[in-house]
C-alpha cells in the first residue's frame, strides 16, 4: 500500500452477497480496481455479472456514459482464492455476520495482504474492536458500514475501533470521499449511529399499537401526512422484513443492557413467530395482493350536527389555523365551554388530565394534537367520557374543512408528539455519548434513514423546551423510564440553547 491513504487503488471485497456486490459496483464506478472473492465461487462471478447488468441498465437509462460503464466493468475481477487478493491496498469484508468468521478471515488476510493494507468490516451489529481483537495488528482494522442498496444509499459510517490508528480511519474516509459518499465518523457503539438512531420510530410505533391506542395504519398515516416522514414505522418494517428487524432491535436493546429506550415490544415478536414477515411473505403488518399493499379503510363516523366549539384562551394560538378552517365551513365558535364542544391542545398530557386540570367537563372535550393542527392530517383524541355525537360531529366538520382525520384513544402525547419526542431524545442521547458529532448525527439520519430532518434539527424546530415538556409528561403519566429526557436535551432546553450547536 502507498503511504498516503488517498492513494488506495486496489480494493478486495470478500463476501459478494447483497452488500458486497453493491460495494464492488460502487467502488469500480469511482475508479478503484476491485477484486471480488466469495467462499462460494459462483457467487463472486454472479456479483460481477450483476454489477455489469446494473451498469448496462444505467447506460440504457442515460444515467451513465457507455465508455464509463465499460471502464467500470473492466475494473472488476473475480479472485479465485484469498491469495489472489494480495495486491489489494484495502480489504472490505461483507461476509456472514458472525464474529468468529470475520476474525478468522481477517487473520488469514493479514498473512496475504501487505503489512499496511487496511482491513475494513461492513458489520452492522458486531463490535469493530472485537473483530480487530482477532488480528495481530488491530490498528489497521476499521469499520466501513454501507447501507442497502449500496449504489443508492450515499452514506457510509466510518468506525474506528478502540485500537484503530488514524491511517486506517483516514483510508476509509478517503475511499468514502472518492466514491462521493457522505462519511459519518462514529464511535464503535451498538448500532453505531444510524441503526441506533432508528430505534425511536420503530419501538415507539410498536408501543402505541401494543397499548391499543391506534392502529398501524393510523400511525403510518400520521407520520407521513402530518410529520412529513416518507414512511411510517410499520410500512418500513414490512419493507425491511420483520424477521430482519426484530433481531436488530433485540440486539441493540441487549447491547445497551436493557436500556428501556430501546425496548422492542412484544407485538413485533408475535408477528415474526406467526410467519408474517412483511411484503416478502405477502403479509406483515399489512396484507399485499399482487405486490400492492391493501390499506385498511379509514374510519368514517356517523354524520352528526356539531354544536358550537370553544377553545380555551391559552390554546387559541396553537389552534388558530384549525379554528379558521372550521369557521370557514360555518362551525360556530363560542366564548364559553357551556353547551359547546371544547377543543384542547395538550403537549404530552392526555385529554383526561388536561380536561380535569382545566376544570372542563370531560364529556364535552376533544383533544387536538397541536403538532398536526395545521397539517393535512389532524389527530383528534376524545376522553373515554366524550359524547360520541360530539366526537363524530367534529370529525365530520374537519373532513368538510378539507382535513384528513385520525382519531385515537386517549393517551399521553398523541402519535406525532411522542414519536418525534422519542426520535429527538435518542438523537440527544447519541450526542451526549459523543457517538458522532451533532452535524453528523443529523446528516447520517437524513441520508441513512430518509427522515425529513435529523433528530437534533427536528428538536430545534419543535423547540427543545417543548420536547422536554412532552417527555416529562409522558414519563409522569406512564411511569416508564423509557421517556426520561436525555441530559443533553434537558440542559439545553433549560438554558435556552439549540440542540444542533
Ligand atoms: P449475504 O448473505 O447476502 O452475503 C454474504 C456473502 O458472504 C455470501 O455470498 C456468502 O457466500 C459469503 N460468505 C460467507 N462467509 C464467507 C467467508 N468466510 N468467506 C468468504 N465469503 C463468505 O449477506 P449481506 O446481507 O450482504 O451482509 C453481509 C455483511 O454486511 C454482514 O456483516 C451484514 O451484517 C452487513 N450488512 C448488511 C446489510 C443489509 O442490509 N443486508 C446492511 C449493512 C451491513
Amino acid at each position: 500500500m502507498t503511504d498516503a491513504p488517498g492513494m488506495i487503488q486496489t480494493i478486495a471485497i470478500i463476501g459478494t452477497g447483497t452488500m458486497g456486490r453493491g460495494i464492488a459496483q460502487t467502488l469500480a464506478v469511482a475508479g478503484f480496481d476491485v477484486l471480488v472473492f466469495d467462499q462460494r465461487a459462483e457467487a463472486a462471478k454472479e456479483a460481477v455479472a450483476f454489477a455489469a447488468q446494473m451498469l448496462d441498465r444505467a447506460v440504457e437509462k442515460g444515467r451513465m456514459a457507455g465508455p464509463d460503464a465499460q471502464a467500470a466493468k473492466a475494473r472488476l475481477s473475480v479472485a479465485a482464492s484469498l491469495n489472489d487478493l494480495a495486491p489489494a491496498d484495502m480489504a472490505i469484508e461483507a461476509i456472514a455476520e458472525v464474529l468468529e468468521a470475520k476474525q478468522g478471515l481477517f487473520a488469514q488476510l493479514e498473512g496475504i495482504l501487505s503489512n499496511d493494507a487496511v482491513l475494513a468490516t461492513n458489520t452492522s451489529s458486531l463490535s469493530v474492536s472485537g473483530i480487530a481483537a482477532g488480528v495481530e495488528k488491530p490498528a489497521r482494522v476499521v469499520g466501513l458500514h454501507f447501507f442497502n442498496p449500496v449504489p443508492l444509499m450515499k452514506v457510509v459510517e466510518v468506525i474506528p475501533g478502540l485500537r484503530s490508528d488514524d491511517t486506517a480511519r483516514d483510508a476509509a474516509l478517503a475511499v468514502a470521499e472518492k466514491i462521493g459518499y457522505r462519511a459519518i465518523v462514529c464511535k464503535d457503539a451498538p448500532g453505531f449511529l444510524i441503526n441506533h438512531a432508528g430505534r425511536g420510530l420503530l419501538t415507539e410505533g410498536i408501543r402505541i399499537v401494543q397499548d391499543c391506542l391506534a392502529t398501524e395504519a393510523d400511525i403510518d398515516r400520521v407520520m407521513r401526512d402530518a410529520a412529513g416522514f416518507r414512511m411510517g414505522p410499520f410500512e418500513l418494517l414490512d419493507l425491511t422484513g420483520l424477521d430482519v428487524s426484530l433481531p436488530v432491535l433485540q440486539l441493540i436493546h441487549g447491547q445497551f443492557y436493557g436500556e428501556p429506550r430501546y425496548r422492542p415490544g412484544v407485538h413485533l415478536a408475535a408477528r415474526v413467530a406467526a410467519g408474517l414477515h412483511g411484503r416478502k411473505t405477502g403479509e406483515g403488518f399489512y396484507r399485499y395482493e399482487d405486490g400492492r399493499r391493501a390499506d385498511p379503510e379509514e374510519f368514517l363516523p356517523a354524520q352528526t350536527q356539531l354544536p358550537k366549539v370553544h377553545v380555551p384562551p391559552g390554546m387559541q394560538t396553537d389552534l388558530a389555523g384549525l379554528i379558521a378552517a372550521l369557521t370557514a365551513t360555518h362551525v360556530e365558535m363560542s366564548d364559553t365551554s357551556k353547551g359547546a364542544l371544547t377543543l384542547i391542545a395538550p403537549y404530552g398530557w392526555d385529554a383526561t388530565e388536561t380536561a380535569l386540570r382545566l376544570g372542563l367537563d370531560p364529556a364535552q372535550v376533544m383533544a387536538i394534537d397541536p403538532m398536526t393542527a395545521d397539517s393535512a392530517r389532524v389527530t383528534i383524541m376524545p376522553t373515554l367520557a366524550t359524547e360520541a355525537n360530539l366526537a363524530d360531529g367534529l370529525h365530520h366538520a374537519l373532513l368538510r374543512a378539507g382535513k384528513q382525520v385520525t382519531c385515537i384513544a386517549d393517551s399521553p402525547g398523541f402519535i406525532a408528539q411522542r414519536m418525534l419526542a422519542m426520535i429527538v431524545n435518542i438523537g440527544c442521547e447519541i450526542a451526549q455519548m459523543q457517538i458522532a458529532s451533532p452535524l453528523d448525527i443529523d446528516d447520517g439520519v437524513r441520508l441513512g434513514l430518509g427522515y425529513p430532518k435529523g433528530p437534533l434539527a427536528l428538536g430545534d424546530d419543535l423547540g427543545p423546551q417543548r420536547v422536554l415538556a412532552i417527555l416529562n409528561a409522558l414519563q409522569e403519566q406512564t411511569g416508564d423510564p423509557r421517556y426520561r429526557p436525555s441530559q443533553y436535551l434537558r440542559q439545553r432546553a433549560r438554558l435556552g440553547l439549540p440542540l444542533k450547536e
